[in-house]
């Protein structure tokens, strides 16, 4: 496994605002909607100002870009081209979502022949986790596939349900239930925030990292932690005694490194493509949580598509759903093997007793966040796990 970091943004071509008319067809003024919103982001990032206003400066572009996005909606049409989609993503292309992704773009253009080009931006190098979302609600960009943490700031909570410690046993569990009923209700409350959900990709287990050895809760007191965006993360470390800290995942490897945070979770995989392990000095074996991910598009672009095109789409969706989700297991376990070899972090195992004094102390969590994601939901996920309710 290869590591790949941090393209450089410089190199990315981010013509076109494709398809903001929905009926595949380019619109003239995408070029300079899109490089407005790029302009004003470099922008806006470079101003030395504090982290709120900064974030309240960005959004001010993106709404700017929404409104010339809306004009442009009414324009004239250009001559034909392929239909762009652009799948923007946050983690290395070397990692199972990075390869699911690259599998749809291969079969996309060969199944619609040509009719649509799928352009892939790894890394975060168009977006990082927030604002990804924000733009394909704007149609800047049409497809991502974010971690089920990362929906509560759409005011979509029910997907950190999959966030709750132990909650699943492995990915077959989780298989049932994002297949079954569960999973497709799951998948219909994006509707109503301008995305249609198309499949549930897996990464993996999680794992804690830290400059501390992690082998027992009181280890994690006083600690911080860099979370994703999401409440039930946040209620978990908290319940630990430690201090929980929401951060882009791009900015994790820097964060870790100059020590703004002392150790975050994560993924065999995305640890070692970010390169976390040789700015951790310990990583525990813990399996006690799951990061997978919603493939989502922008609902008008999706229902704009030509009825054949969008056939074909799914079918690709469907492959390289097949593909992402039977390799992503052995994709994280070569991450394993890569991280011991390359000898900077000390894996630790955890016993049986230490295993259970861990899983016991994260078990408030569930009581914690049941009137944010649902007692019912929860309920209902737990009995697909051959698990009762937990009180
Ligand atoms: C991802 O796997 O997409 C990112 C996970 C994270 O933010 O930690």
């Amino acid at each position: 496994m290869k590591t790949r970091r941090m393209a450089p943004r410089a190199l990315l071509c981010s013509n076109g605002w494709p398809l903001l008319t929905g009926n595949g067809v380019r619109n003239p003024l995408s070029l300079s909607i899109d490089l407005a919103y790029k302009v004003g982001r470099v922008a806006f990032q470079s101003v030395r100002a504090p982290r709120f206003t900064q974030e309240h400066n960005m959004r001010q572009v993106i709404w700017a870009a929404a409104a010339i996005a809306a004009l442009a909606v009414t324009g004239p049409a250009m001559a034909d081209g392929p239909i762009i989609i652009k799948f923007s993503h946050v983690v290395a292309a070397d990692t199972p979502k990075g390869k699911a992704a690259d599998k749809f773009k291969e079969l996309a253009e060969k199944y619609t022949d040509g009719k649509v080009k799928v352009e892939v931006y790894p890394n975060s190098t168009l977006y990082k986790d927030k604002e990804e979302i924000e733009a394909l609600q704007l149609g800047a960009v049409q497809m991502l596939a974010p971690s089920n943490s990362k929906f509560g700031p759409t005011g979509i909570k029910q997907f950190e349900a999959f966030d709750l410690p132990y909650l699943l046993p492995d990915l077959n569990t989780l298989r049932k239930i994002t297949n079954g009923p569960v999973g497709a209700k799951l998948l219909t409350l994006l509707n109503d925030k301008g995305m249609t959900g198309l499949a549930y990709w897996d990464n993996g287990f999680k794992q804690m990292t830290a400059n501390k050895k992690l082998v027992k809760p009181e280890d994690y007191q006083g600690l911080k932690f860099r979370i994703q965006s999401s409440k039930v993360i946040d209620a978990q470390f908290r319940t630990l005694g430690a201090i929980p800290q929401v951060m882009a995942f791009s900015e994790v490897y820097q964060a870790l490194q100059t020590g703004v945070v002392d150790g975050q979770e994560n993924t065999w995989s995305n640890i070692y493509t970010q390169k976390m392990n040789e700015v951790q000095k310990y990583a525990t074996v813990t399996n006690h949580g799951y990061i997978g991910y919603v493939v989502v598009v922008n609902k008008k672009f999706w229902d704009g598509l030509p009825p054949d095109v969008r056939a074909n789409c799914e079918k690709a969706m469907k492959e390289a759903t097949e593909f992402g989700n039977g390799q992503s297991a052995k994709e994280n376990e070569d991450a394993l093997a890569e991280i011991k070899k390359a000898g900077k972090t000390e894996i630790v195992t955890l016993t049986p007793e230490q295993d259970e004094a861990m899983r016991k102390a994260m078990m408030p969590v569930y009581k914690d966040v049941a009137s944010r994601v649902g007692q019912a939901l929860i309920d209902e996920i737990l009995k697909e796990t051959g698990r009762g309710p937990i009180n």
